[in-house]
């Protein structure tokens, strides 16, 4: 988990993405990445104010591997105890600085905690701004 001061509500979209953004490279460095060495962080803040990052984590069976963005929800379910998670914004950012958005099963699991998150990622020029529902649209849900 990483802790912080929570962000009040108020704050504006460009104060939010720095924050998340500087956040997510701090979680990169934690990445466990032995085989694609492709290192990857990701920060969240939840409607409440509370910010949780994560990094990705390989194993040798590669299918096993969790992505950065759900290590940071899942973290943050955690630290929910149990009350449903809100997400408002997400950023991701990775090692070799490359396009690289949320892939389709971090999408799958951002829907569910907040379809219209602000998702902030690497583009091919740049920092791109998406919400869940537009990163994954007609999406599954129960
Ligand atoms: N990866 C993430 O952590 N997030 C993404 O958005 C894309 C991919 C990780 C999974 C794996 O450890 C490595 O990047 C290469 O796919």
């Amino acid at each position: 988990m990483y802790t912080t001061a929570p962000v009040p509500p108020s704050q504006n979209s460009e104060a939010l993405r720095e924050k998340l953004l500087t956040a997510a490279r701090e979680a990169m460095a934690n990445a466990y990445a032995p085989y694609s060495r492709f290192h990857v962080g990701a920060a969240l803040i939840t409607e409440d104010g509370a910010v949780f990052t994560g990094c990705n984590v390989e194993n040798a069976s590669y299918g096993l591997t969790n992505c950065a963005e759900r290590t940071a929800i899942f973290t943050a379910v955690n630290a929910a105890a149990g009350k449903k998670l809100r997400i408002r914004a997400l950023a991701v950012v990775n090692s070799a600085n490359i396009a690289c958005s949320p892939c389709g099963a971090c999408r799958q699991v951002l829907a569910e905690f907040g379809s219209d998150a602000l998702i902030w990622y690497q583009g091919a020029d740049g920092i791109c701004e998406k919400t869940v529902r537009e990163l994954l649209p007609d999406g599954f849900s129960f």
